[in-house]
């Protein structure tokens, strides 16, 4: 294997660093974690533990706002896989996200329904607004974070609500037909919480 080939690997596993960490608390096994992750595996056959690797990582993510190289390695050894297994699973679903989010993350929708109705430029008013840089976002890095680390965005896929496009959602509410000024409106919502 060629060091530009380990390299790369090393770069896919590396902690991603990002100004959204200041509002999330840093990855450690709490004894609540590692009570609920005990418990969720028992939900599995013996054998089996490895089928409980997403949701780990789902709740790592719900409680530490991302997955860092740390909790890969904790979720291998939960479950009896390769670190690059886990690896493999987080890299393969959109959802699991490798850089921490602002405190409030927008995922808007660029499928063709909110795409006709405006949804590209409507991302670049909200990069504009929060301060986002949207040269930033990338394939390998799709997380666009503000320098305050209080906003983020992601293009994502369908939201299922096509005929209202276009749509975003913010942590896990959903806004549809968004136009710029409701924009404003949603960031000094935001802003008061
Ligand atoms: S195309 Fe945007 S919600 Fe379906």
């Amino acid at each position: 294997m060629s060091h530009d080939h380990l390299n790369a690997i090393d770069a896919t596993i590396a902690h991603i660093p990002s100004p959204g960490e200041q509002f999330f608390p840093p990855f450690s096994v709490t004894p609540e974690l590692e009570a609920q992750v005990a418990e969720l595996i028992t939900h599995y056959p013996e054998g089996r533990q490895k089928s409980a690797i997403l949701p780990i990582l789902h709740i790592v993510q719900k409680q530490f706002g991302f997955i860092n190289p740390a909790s890969i390695e904790w979720t291998a050894s939960q479950t009896g896989v390769s670190a690059a297994h886990v690896l493999g699973v987080v890299t393969f679903y959109p959802g699991l996200r490798q850089k921490c989010p602002g405190k409030f993350h927008f995922r808007i929708c660029r499928t063709l329904s909110c795409a006709m109705s405006g949804a590209e430029d409507l991302f670049e008013v909200i990069c504009r607004k929060t301060n986002i840089d949207p040269a930033s976002i990338n394939h390998h890095e799709p997380i666009g974070v503000s320098p305050c680390g209080m906003w983020s965005i992601e293009q994502v896929e369908c939201l299922a609500n096509c005929g209202n496009g276009p749509n975003v959602l913010v942590n896990d509410l959903l806004f549809d037909k968004v136009t710029p000024e409701k924009v404003d409106e949603i960031i000094a919502k935001y802003k008061q919480a």
